[in-house]
């Protein structure tokens, strides 16, 4: 039998363990995939030593970033943003290489590429400037979309919510929520951008999937854009680990 896992902490609530638990089952492979919720980093080299069969590992928050200096290589898009999720195994002539990368790139550009019209959606806002917009925003350039982040902070290079003008929203035709406003069960949340200037045109791109329309995506959709939520990015993820784990 091979072994997956995830570690993180808390775990209660993680998408991975149901999902490659329902895989295993429906296509008959003999695998199991189990929880490592560790209180500290510095416990991975127990899971790594009391796992001696592990195939592949998860990492979720909040260790995405703190794994990596326990890792012997990183897959170059995962080391230019600096945060992994996925571990591969490696194991040669006795010994093992862990290696990082991060399939939330893959995830969210898999997921947004079939809805961009290349005529129209040339400019992105990310909004929030955590760990997914760092993923989102390597997606992006991977696709060739120009973005800027927004944020709560004034940073050079970004902007913050209140220069969000009609000109700023009518040339960025792109909006990719990427802070947890919205989730269950704080639902009346919502980013605050000037919703009354989105159009036909726009694609606005929620990575919260619970619930499954987020007040920012209805508040898009009652302009008529064209709205999709983050559940899709989070099945390709974790089907994205599957094939790094397994090829
Ligand atoms: N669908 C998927 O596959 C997928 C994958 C990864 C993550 N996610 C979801 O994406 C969200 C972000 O994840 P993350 O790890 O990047 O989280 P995070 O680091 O906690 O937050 C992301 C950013 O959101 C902004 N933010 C936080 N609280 C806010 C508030 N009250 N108002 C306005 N902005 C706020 C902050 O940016 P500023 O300080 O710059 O404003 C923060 O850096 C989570 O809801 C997570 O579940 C989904």
């Amino acid at each position: 039998m091979d072994l997956y896992g995830i570690i993180g902490n808390p775990l209660t609530h993680s998408f991975s363990p149901r999902f490659f638990t329902d895989k295993f089952l429906k296509e008959e492979i003999d695998a199991q995939y189990v929880k490592f919720e560790i209180s500290d980093i510095s416990r991975f080299a127990d899971v790594i030593k009391d796992n001696p069969i592990l195939n592949g590992l998860n990492v979720t928050i909040p260790y995405k970033e703190a794994i990596i200096s326990f890792l012997d290589d990183l897959d170059s898009q995962a080391k230019e943003i600096g945060a992994i999720n996925v571990i591969k195994f490696i194991r040669e002539n006795g010994k093992l290489r862990l290696i990082g990368y991060n399939s939330d790139i893959i995830g969210f550009q898999n997921s947004i590429a079939p809805l961009l019209n290349r005529d129209i959606h040339k400019k992105a806002l990310v909004l929030g400037t955590g760990g997914a917009s760092k993923a989102v925003a390597k997606a992006l350039e991977n696709l060739g979309v120009a973005f800027t982040f927004v944020s709560r902070t004034a940073k050079p290079g970004q902007l913050v919510y209140k220069n969000l003008c009609e000109d700023i929203i009518r040339e960025n035709s792109v909006i990719i929520n990427t802070s947890p406003l919205g989730t269950f069960p704080n639902i009346d949340e919502c980013a605050d951008i000037p919703y009354q200037f989105l159009t036909p045109n726009h694609l606005l791109y929620d990575l919260v999937y619970n619930p499954a329309e987020t007040k920012f995506l209805r508040l898009g959709k009652e302009q008529g854009a064209t709205v999709k939520n983050g559940e899709e990015m989070l099945v390709l993820q974790a089907l994205a680990a599957w094939e790094i784990w397994n090829k």
